[in-house]
């Protein structure tokens, strides 16, 4: 059988626990950045999830490096994608998805925040899940979350879309809108 493919943009950051989990699950998973992990997410089988070089700022290149490490179209887009450029990156990946393919898109508090609201989703036709970090309060002092955290809140996105439920705002963590300057 061939296994289901997600394109995970970003996936080797704080989102490498939602690659492994992929990868786990038996999905084929495409990582595209610009430098090779270090310690590349492997499922229990030592399977691992394929890296390809690649920079957002060249988004079409981003593309066919891509498609060509996907080999079919993609079954579930994860993406955590800098503000400046999350619009011609998600652009670019859309005909590497299958047609109803859901997106899972994660922001950064100053993308997202009760100011300003959540950006729209780029990719119409694609059911969009969007994940929204925050802070956490403990001690009477706010930290980042964890990349644990944050992989276990944007995988709960995951399950969401991959059940085919209606596309929603998750909120992990708390805002801090007093601190407008995160990604
Ligand atoms: N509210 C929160 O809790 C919150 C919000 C945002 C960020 N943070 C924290 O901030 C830290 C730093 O954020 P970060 O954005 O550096 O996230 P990150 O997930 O640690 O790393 C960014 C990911 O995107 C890739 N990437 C970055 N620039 C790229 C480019 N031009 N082209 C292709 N891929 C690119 C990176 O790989 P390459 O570098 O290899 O390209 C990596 O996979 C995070 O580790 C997280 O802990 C916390």
């Amino acid at each position: 059988m061939v296994a289901r493919r997600a394109l995970v943009l970003g996936g080797t950051g704080m989102l490498a626990g939602v690659a492994a989990a992929l990868l786990d699950d038996g999905w084929h998973v495409v990582l595209p950045s610009r430098r090779r992990p270090g310690s590349p997410a492997t499922n229990g089988n030592g399977r691992g999830a394929r890296w390809v070089k690649a920079d957002w700022t060249v988004p079409t290149a981003l593309a066919d490096v891509a498609r060509e490490a996907l080999g079919g179209p993609a079954d579930l887009l994860v993406a955590w994608v800098h503000r400046e450029v999350r619009a011609s990156v998600l652009r670019a990946v859309r005909p590497l998805l299958a047609p109803d393919a859901p997106v899972v898109e994660v922001h950064g508090s100053a993308s997202a925040n009760p100011v300003g609201g959540c950006p729209d989703p780029i990719l119409d036709g694609h059911p969009t899940q969007q994940v929204v970090l925050g802070y956490l309060r403990h001690a009477g002092r706010t930290r980042w979350l964890t990349h644990e955290e944050i992989s276990s809140g944007v995988l709960e996105a995951v399950h969401r879309a991959l059940a085919g439920k209606p596309s929603h705002v998750h909120q992990v963590g708390e805002f801090r809108p007093s601190l407008a300057g995160g990604r």
